[in-house]
């Protein structure tokens, strides 16, 4: 029996279970909730659409009761407050870090070994955060912000390329945030071509600018931080982790001198299987990209040392 937790049933949350159960990416699917009825509530729905898609996907919902989540392989993160229009995701450090410290240690007693997923923003400090409170190896914990960055950037370059996104590849490094992330446009490729002989400077400039507030952008139009993509997300990197999928994505992990960085979670491409972390790959980047992603690091310890200022760490 293969068992995944989503904890947080709001838009994200809810999203990423959906996606899980549509796909029977598990045998079950917890979503548990702070907030009475809310999770079951949406589970009963969900089970509801079973017959219409036809998964076997159990889901249920909890309020609050961890030990209903006893035994998952994968449980992801989401539960926090999300962000408002025109507001930094590293604003939210302050009223999340309790929330997500508190959520790891509860995930953990009931499930010793689960692999954890972290989507709660301020998203590379929650992830640090859960890396230090927890004590647990840093392969099982994993910061998805990449992957959604990366999808982003993909559905950005589809649109100035005109072409169909699921042939364009493209990675964004660096932190989760609107100045920190890094889109690799030197390596992003439609069918193996190089975007850069296919599109202008000024083309490609504004992709990668558009993908770094591609949340943002998104905020501003919701009221509230977007949920589909990055619920998908969530369920992908957790598939590639159930299924053993050896998949290579970009997420936010605790680096120990990789890339030139220590002490801090921040996105590199990584191998993604059953322990979590297999790999950290080393993309050779240039000077410029280098030059990126340490000031991406810098950026991001900043933010975490408001960790210690709100008593979290
Ligand atoms: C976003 C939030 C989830 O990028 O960080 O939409």
């Amino acid at each position: 029996m293969s068992k995944v937790t989503v904890v947080g049933a709001g838009n994200v949350g809810a999203t990423c279970a959906n996606v899980l159960a549509y796909n029977e990416v598990a045998d079950e699917v917890v979503m548990l909730d702070v907030k009475e009825g809310v999770s079951e509530g949406k589970a009963i729905d969900m089970m509801q659409t079973a017959q219409l898609l036809g998964f076997d996907t159990v889901v249920t919902g909890c309020t609050n009761d961890y030990a209903k989540t006893a035994g998952s392989d994968v449980v992801v993160i989401t539960s926090g407050v999300p962000r408002k229009p025109g507001m930094s995701r590293e604003e939210l450090v302050g009223v999340n870090a309790g929330i997500v410290k508190g959520v790891a240690e509860n995930i953990l007693k009931y499930s010793p070994n689960a692999v954890l997923v972290v989507i709660a923003n301020p998203m590379d400090t929650m992830t640090y955060l859960s890396v230090k409170a927890l004590g647990i190896p840093r392969n099982r914990i994993i910061g998805m912000g990449g992957l959604l960055d990366s999808s982003r950037f993909k559905y950005y370059l589809s649109q100035a390329l005109g072409c169909n996104a699921n042939e364009v590849e493209g990675i964004v490094i660096g932190g989760h945030g609107d100045t920190t992330m890094i889109p690799l446009a030197r390596l992003a490729t439609y069918k193996g071509q190089p975007v850069s002989t296919l599109l202008s400077e000024e083309q490609l400039d504004k992709v990668v600018a558009d993908t770094m507030v591609g949340g943002a952008t998104l905020t501003k139009m919701l009221g509230t931080s977007a949920w589909y993509a990055p619920g998908a997300a969530g369920a992908f990197v957790a598939e590639a982790i159930l299924h053993n999928q050896q998949k290579m994505i970009p997420c936010s992990v605790y680096l120990e001198g990789e890339y030139g960085v220590s002490d801090i979670c921040i996105g590199v491409p990584v191998i993604l299987g059953k322990n979590g972390i297999e790999k950290i790959v080393d993309i050779k980047l240039n000077a410029d990209e280098q030059a990126k992603f340490k000031a991406s690091a810098e950026a991001v310890r900043n933010t975490n040392d408001a960790l210690k200022q709100v008593g979290a760490l």
